[in-house]
Formats: structure tokens, C-alpha cells, sequence
């Protein structure tokens, strides 16, 4: 099973300041030219966040037009800069029925390794919340199933390094790092949210 992700698509419908450094809309249309001539083709593309940068209607349309291609593989989850609303109609088709109802959190099970997304994005925020709702959601996507699995979240749990990133970040990380690691077939987690490639280990 092949995974690719992409995360931090921020697109926008209006320039600022941002807007004159970097065209989010085309930058993520190479994004998927890109996906589109990997071979062998990932067979899923976990999108981990800030897939918008103000969680708009018009934005989340445009973002849906440039993934139209690799629409049918894509996993989306909501980053701080999302809106659960929108975020949840624009991605009706795709987020399962069993979805959770207070937080976008969902899991694929029509694969090889299990795929657990934990939202942790909270309405009109920018830091996560891993409160006691969250933590039994996850402990039961778990528990169900000993198959390999990967969870993806928007928030890295861990202390980056990044001091503005680090202190607005996710609430109850050490609980969240806690619920995984009693999990030992949870072989990966994998976030957004940094805008650069980060690794770390439970060593
Ligand atoms: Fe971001
Ligand atoms: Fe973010």
C-alpha cells in the first residue's frame, strides 16, 4: 500500500500579503500534476489540514477544483485554518457516514493499514484540542482493530523546536502521545500543520 500526503494547501480567494509571495492555487495544481505521474500510483493521499486558509465556500470550491483529478483518493481532515461546516460540505462525498458528529475525526478501513484521522481543529481557533471526547473516539478507532495502522492529525503532538509553532499547538498532547503509544500497532503518525518536513521518533 502506497500513501502519499499532502497538507497546508492554504488556498485563498483573495491575495494579502501571503498572496504576493506564492499562488497557493497553482503551487497545489503542480501538486497534483505531480501525484498524477508517480509510478506506481499512491493509493491514497491523506490531506492533513489547512486545506483552506479561511475555511470559505468559495475557497474550499476552487480546492475541490484543482483536486478533481485525485479526488477519489484523497483523505481529508481539517487544519486550523479550516471551518468544520464547510469543510464537512464540501467534502460530503468523501467523509464517511460514521463520521463524528462534534469534531471531523473518521476511519478507513477499506485498506491494508487502517487509516484513523483525529480532528483536533477547533471553530474560529488556531490550537487543537485533545479533550476527553477526542481521547475516547480514538481510544475506541484503536481498540477495534490490531491490523497495522496509520492515524493522521492536523497538530504534531511532539515539541518542535518551532517556539511560535510549539505554543499554539495541540492541548493534552502528552495524552494524545499516550493513547497511540498503547496502541502498539499504530505504526505511523503522521501530521501537518508545520509547513516543512519534520521526523521524530517514540525513542
Ligand atoms: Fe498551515
Ligand atoms: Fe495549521
Amino acid at each position: 500500500m502506497l500513501i502519499a500526503q499532502i497538507s497546508d494547501c492554504h488556498i485563498r480567494d483573495h491575495e494579502g500579503w501571503f498572496g504576493r509571495l506564492v499562488d497557493t492555487t497553482e503551487t497545489l495544481g503542480l501538486v497534483v500534476e505531480h501525484l498524477l505521474a508517480l509510478e506506481p500510483a499512491p493509493d491514497v493521499i491523506l490531506a492533513t489540514g489547512d486545506l483552506t486558509d479561511d475555511g470559505t465556500p468559495a475557497q474550499y470550491a476552487i480546492l475541490r477544483d484543482v483536486l478533481a483529478p485525485i479526488a477519489e483518493r484523497i483523505v481529508p481532515l481539517p487544519g486550523n485554518h479550516d471551518e468544520g461546516p464547510f469543510f464537512r460540505l464540501a467534502f460530503a462525498d468523501l467523509l464517511p457516514a460514521d463520521t463524528a458528529v462534534d469534531h471531523c475525526s473518521y476511519v478507513v478501513d477499506r485498506h491494508p493499514v487502517r487509516l484513523v484521522g483525529l480532528d483536533t481543529s477547533l471553530p474560529g481557533r488556531h490550537d487543537g484540542l485533545f479533550d476527553a471526547d477526542r481521547e475516547a473516539w480514538l481510544e475506541e478507532a484503536l481498540s477495534a482493530d490490531d491490523r497495522p495502522t496509520l492515524v493522521f492529525t492536523h497538530f504534531p503532538p511532539f515539541d518542535t523546536g518551532l517556539v511560535f509553532m510549539d505554543q499554539a499547538g495541540v492541548s493534552n498532547a502528552d495524552r494524545l502521545r499516550a493513547t497511540i503509544e498503547r496502541h502498539p500497532h499504530v505504526r505511523l503518525l503522521v501530521t501537518g500543520h508545520l509547513h516543512r518536513p519534520i521526523q521524530t521518533n517514540t525513542a
